[in-house]
């Protein structure tokens, strides 16, 4: 069985919650919500967290080992999408107006080639439509690559709080090997910078790529803890379907080895002070991603953009939000499915009272209960009346243990 580690859904946390299988209900559109005067009756889940994705697909060259949705486009006209965003932003406002936004975060593609002032802009708009907490986290994806003298300041100056670098190699031949534009040099200046001006930011890596050591990937690993990131994010390889590595018959590092490395990174980053709070980030518990952590907590987003797709509840009914403003309405039992496959990518688990809070439905009657016993029994999973949570063993099977709990009784 593959690893979890190595798993799509490692690296999908910007905003991809895994697709489900059975059809929607209905579809319908936010309007006719709005249309039927629900629009301003008080949810009842405004008191949780509330966060806003925007995403950017646009970047400068297409990584062959990158499935993500994202255009190679030079010379679009940002003035004219930004104000599209502003029209998309607007239109979901009426409809959750009353929430709080805890968090924004923008993710590509590559948003750090959206220009400081259009951020400004977006944020500002986001700050006049809904109450922004003062303690909002506003997260960027930033590439080596789009780096200009003032790029970070400027981000920094825009509102931006939170700053995710994507370093994916600390050495010339990997970088080399994954196509990635930007040198190691250039890779260390956008560091430097990034430290420089903000508080609180984060690197990306992607590791166990074919060929490489244990001891190389700990000397990496060293050096990344060394420039002082508060928050990692680690990522083994995937070859997915349809990408240029794919294409050229490269193949992902064998499950074993892929293993023994992700095992070893859990543990050097915990010596290190990043206990792992997913299944590939690591963070102390201050500097978690609060934006991600909605999709892992089930909690309600927007998403902005092509490739954005959020999720909300309301008056009790749940609604997968997809690009062109199109809403799909989920079950409860879809919902509750979704809830059990992002919550077990965290360590603590599941917590069942908030899953019925969330879903309206009882943990226990969701599961099978007979697999789940068996589970038990195996010591992949932990299953008290307060949560179930999966071993340490049991982490490397998220994929197998998600299947046995949600199959049919
Ligand atoms: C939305 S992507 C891109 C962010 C940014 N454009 C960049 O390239 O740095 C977010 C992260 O997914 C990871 N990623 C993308 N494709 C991957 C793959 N096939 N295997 C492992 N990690 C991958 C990379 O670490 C990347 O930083
Ligand atoms: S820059 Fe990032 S989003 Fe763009 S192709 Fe490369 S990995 Fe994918």
């Amino acid at each position: 069985m593959a690893t979890e580690a190595k798993n799509k859904w490692n690296y999908r946390e910007d905003n991809d919650v895994t697709s489900r299988s059975t059809a929607p209900e209905r579809t319908l559109d936010v309007r006719e919500e709005v249309s039927t005067g629900m629009l301003h009756q008080a949810s009842a889940t405004s008191r949780l967290n509330f966060g806003i994705y925007i995403h950017w697909p646009f970047c400068i060259s297409k990584c062959p080992y990158c499935d993500f949705y994202s255009k190679v486009v030079r010379h679009n006209n940002q003035d004219d999408l930004i104000n599209d965003y502003l029209d998309d932003l607007n239109y979901y406002n009426e409809i959750t107006k009353e929430r709080t936004v805890t968090s924004v975060f923008f993710g590509g593609g590559t948003p750090s080639l959206i220009s400081a002032a259009n951020i400004e802009k977006i944020i500002n708009f986001i700050s006049k439509k809904w109450t922004l907490s003062p303690q909002a986290e506003i997260s960027l994806e930033a590439n080596p690559n789009t780096q200009t003298p003032t790029l970070f300041a400027d981000l920094r100056q825009a509102g931006i709080n939170r700053l995710s670098l994507g370093v994916q190699a600390l050495n010339s031949p990997d970088l080399k090997f994954l196509e990635r534009t930007h040198s190691l040099q250039e890779a260390y200046s956008a560091i430097e910078q990034v430290t420089k001006h903000f508080a609180n930011h984060s690197m990306d890596l992607i590791y166990a790529r074919p060929q490489q050591t244990l001891s190389n990937w700990l000397s990496e690993l060293h050096e990344a803890v060394r420039f002082g990131f508060k928050h990692m994010s680690l990522y083994q390889l995937t070859i997915e379907d349809g990408t240029i590595f794919a294409k050229k018959g490269i193949q992902p590092m064998e499950e074993k080895k892929a293993t023994e490395l992700y095992n070893q990174t859990n543990q050097f980053l915990n010596d290190n002070g990043y206990p792992r709070y997913e299944v590939s980030n690591y963070a102390s518990p201050d500097f978690r991603c609060r934006h991600n952590l909605l999709y892992w907590q089930g909690d309600d987003y927007l998403g902005i953009g092509k490739g954005a797709h959020g999720r909300l509840k309301r008056n009790g009914k749940f609604y997968a939000l997809t690009h062109k403003r199109q809403t799909e309405e989920l079950s409860a039992q879809e919902r509750a499915e979704e809830l059990i496959i992002m919550g077990l990518r965290l360590p603590q688990g599941i917590d069942k009272q908030r899953f019925e809070n969330i879903c309206g439905l009882k943990f226990d009657n969701i599961i099978n209960n007979d697999k789940a016993n068996i589970l038990q029994q195996n010591n992949l999973i932990e299953n008290s009346s307060q949560t179930l949570r999966a071993t340490k063993k049991g982490f490397l099977l998220l994929n197998y243990i998600i299947e046995e709990l949600c199959s049919e009784q």
